[in-house]
């Protein structure tokens, strides 16, 4: 009964869509076509067991101070299963279906009605009209059936797999109290089924988006392309006395202006002692002649994220020892980058880095023994990417068709105990690598960087 009052309040919705004037506007020509989508959900529709189902939910709009949020970006696993640009929607995979009127449905997404009067501060947003139409979703109704729905499937579900939820949603001042999503998320469903399973997060998401489909691919060298662009023209405009915060302001007008819709992570642009934290992001500082400048920077391109770091000096000329420094890390980072083969375990790129580190740092006399590497080079040389900058993954054997970082560097802070003409040099070079049958392609490899090329490009703006 009450899921067929969910067939007239679709028909009524239609109607009222009808009576509205804004209509839902696609302006990019280039998105994932819904059929890669279905494709996805077929592929975790054909990993579940019959009695189980699958909900994955949108990331929360967060709050910045009073009135006013941050601007929104969905989560991950909604982008990668369905497409959805909007926050409150949560969809629901049944393998063995669910009634829904007089149909049965294996996908249901929720989402929240359109709402006229917030459309005029908010813009237009996607209703379950809209989904249907631009995604091709099986089925689309409104959120406030959601719990209804699940009513009527968890009697005879044995299992639920959730999405990846934050594992703390807020801390509450003085009670020392956080407020776990997943935890309470779990009582709610065990309260109304005990025996339920419940498996958080989703293996099978994490196997299949280390392997990317070809629209991924497609998506992440726009990225990338972007990204060399902002890398380009930030090194040709760099100009000793420059702030650390005006560099960022080239990358990431070069990232707008190409159609990025945001950074795919706060911008890295550490000058001198500053390129030596790793995820540094104040961006403050004045930069000054002799300057080693790190930039750690990647564009969203419609949800895939590049990840590309170099280092340049703010005068267009490497110091001695900034030089040396900088072709050990160029080093390791070749051997890295030949090292990420199809089959080969996720950990050897890392390990043929850091055995080039090791050597040339006893060389130059920086460590005595290759125990004290991790003092210098202190994080690992590879992370999956793709929607995630840290993008989620087995770990196993790299796979042909995954991307991965390779991303060795070398971080002398002032104080360090070596031989003080070391001293502040910061020094990351990384790519991003998709892995083939053929050997590693390098995706970021027409960006600058060995030493020529980057004294070549250095304050030569044209
Ligand atoms: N940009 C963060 C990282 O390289 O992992
Ligand atoms: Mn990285
Ligand atoms: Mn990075």
């Amino acid at each position: 009964m009450r899921i067929s009052l969910i067939l007239l309040w679709a028909c009524l919705s239609q109607l009222t869509l009808m009576a509205q004037t804004l209509r839902y506007e696609v302006h990019d020509n280039d998105l994932v076509h819904p059929r890669m989508y279905k494709e996805r959900r077929e592929r975790v529709l054909a990993s579940m067991s019959p009695q189980s189902i699958a909900i994955v939910f949108s990331a929360d709009v967060r709050n910045r101070q009073n009135d006013v949020d941050y601007e929104y970006r969905q989560s991950s696993d909604m982008l990668y299963l369905a497409g959805v640009p909007s926050p409150g929607a949560t969809l629901l995979l049944v393998p063995r279906g669910v009634k829904i009127g007089q149909k049965i449905f294996r996908t249901v997404l929720f989402i929240k009605d359109r709402n006229p009067k917030q459309e005029v501060w908010q813009g237009v947003t996607m209703g379950p009209a809209e989904v249907i139409e631009h995604l091709e979703i099986d089925t689309a109704i409104s959120t406030q059936y959601i719990s209804d729905v699940l009513d009527s499937l968890l009697p005879s579900t044995d299992t639920v797999h959730l999405s990846n939820m934050p594992t703390r949603a807020l801390s509450v001042p003085l009670t020392s109290k956080n407020i776990y999503a997943d935890v309470d998320l779990k009582k709610w469903l065990k309260a109304r089924q005990p025996n339920l399973i419940v498996k958080s997060p989703m293996a099978v998401l994490a196997r299949l988006r280390e392997v990317k489909d070809s629209a991924e691919l497609r998506l992440m060298q726009k990225a990338i392309d972007i990204s060399m662009e902002g890398h380009r023209l930030t090194m040709q405009g760099a100009r000793p006395g420059m702030h650390e915060y005006e560099l960022e302001a080239l990358m990431e007008y070069a990232f707008k202006r190409q159609g990025a819709e945001d950074v795919g992570y706060p911008s890295i642009v550490g000058s001198s002692y500053n390129a030596c934290i790793l995820h540094y992001i104040s961006n403050r500082r004045t930069t000054q002649r002799n300057d080693l400048v790190l930039a750690d920077c990647g564009a969203e391109y419609h949800g895939y994220t590049a990840d590309i770091t170099r280092t340049f000096p703010m005068n267009g000329t490497f110091t001695r020892e900034q030089r040396l420094i900088y072709n050990v890390v160029l080093e390791a980072q070749d051997s890295g980058i030949a090292a990420s083969k199809a089959g080969d375990p996720f950990r050897a790129p890392h390990k043929a880095a850091k055995d080039v580190i090791s050597k040339r740092l006893m060389e130059l006399g920086i460590i005595d023994s290759a125990d004290h590497v991790g003092r210098y080079f202190m994080h690992g040389t590879s992370h999956y990417l793709g929607l995630d900058v840290h993008d989620p993954g087995t770990s196993g054997p790299l796979q042909v068709n995954s991307v991965i970082t390779v991303e060795p560097g070398v971080y002398i802070p002032e104080g360090s105990p070596c031989d003080k003409k070391w001293w502040n040099i910061g020094v990351r070079i990384e790519d991003d690598i998709l892995i083939t049958a053929d050997g590693p392609v390098n995706m970021s490899g027409s960006l600058a960087r060995t030493v020529e090329e980057i004294e070549a490009m250095v304050g030569k703006a044209p």
